[in-house]
């Protein structure tokens, strides 16, 4: 076997979780020796059910919060987007929110050009003197996916992005993100969860989680699928008595 010449080395994988545990103070374990790997660029989803982990491990991704044991490893710069953009979201204009998050050093003509950027990559060109109380629930999600464009993260943890925004909005934040991540230069990484199937659909690999552990990735499309037929017979019922 030849060896690949340098240029043909795979990239390491974006992110990967080895026998992550973390117990909140209460002594509930959140995670047990969960793993996980991104192995590339993309868009990539975890589903499962209230309380199986999904939050705590995008937290401790973030570095928001400390493991228990295990580790995490990326060379990438990590954003968090929660599920309500206003508890997200601290300063009263477009543009302050922006600047806020551009990275240090910077001349004022460089940090004018990569808010103009920003703002014009998540479809809000034009409104950076806006005040936010005047955006729309999916425009105030945008803003915050601006706002982790502005810092340069290359790792996007997207919590429920989407449960609070009516189904255009919906549907034009998964496009944002899934064109973020499949663009050809730079394409980013990103780190969705969800509780709606059909947005499986748009994920390059989606797993579940239960009882702080992640599943193998597999097609979104299958998976919503399965899913979705293991809780046909609850519907019109109680899940329990
Ligand atoms: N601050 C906290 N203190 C104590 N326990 C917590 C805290 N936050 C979460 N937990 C517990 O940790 C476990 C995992 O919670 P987590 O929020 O990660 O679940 P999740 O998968 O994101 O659920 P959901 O789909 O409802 O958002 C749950 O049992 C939850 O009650
Ligand atoms: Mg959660």
């Amino acid at each position: 076997m030849v060896a690949p010449a340098p240029s043909a080395r795979p990239l390491a994988p974006p992110l990967t979780v080895e026998r992550l545990s973390f117990a909140w103070p209460n002594g509930r374990l959140a995670l047990a020796h969960c793993h996980l790997q991104i192995p590339r660029a993309g868009l990539w989803m975890l589903v499962g059910s209230n309380g199986s982990g999904k939050s705590t491990l995008l937290r401790l991704i973030a570095g928001l919060l400390e493991p228990r044991s295990g580790q995490i490893h990326t060379a990438y710069k990590t954003a968090l987007v929660f599920q309500n953009p206003d508890h997200q979201l601290l300063l009263p204009s477009c543009s302050s929110e922006l600047l806020l998050a551009l990275p240090d050093g910077l001349s004022p003509s460089e940090r004018s050009q990569r808010l103009q950027r920003a703002l014009a990559q998540v479809g809000l060109a034009g409104m950076a003197e806006r005040p936010i109380h005047t955006l729309s629930g999916g425009q105030k999600q945008r803003l915050a996916i601006a706002g982790a464009l502005a810092s340069e993260a290359q790792l996007l943890l997207l919590d429920e992005p989407t449960a609070l925004l009516d189904p255009t909005s919906q549907a034009e934040a998964l496009e944002l993100v899934h064109q973020l991540t499949h663009r050809s230069e730079a394409p980013l990484t990103a780190l969705w969860i969800t509780h709606r199937l059909e947005e499986l659909q748009r994920c390059d690999g989606a797993a579940a989680m239960e009882h702080g552990q992640v599943g193998a990735w597999q097609n979104g499309a299958h998976l919503a699928a399965h899913l979705a037929q293991s809780l046909a017979p609850l519907q019109g019922g109680r899940a329990e008595g």
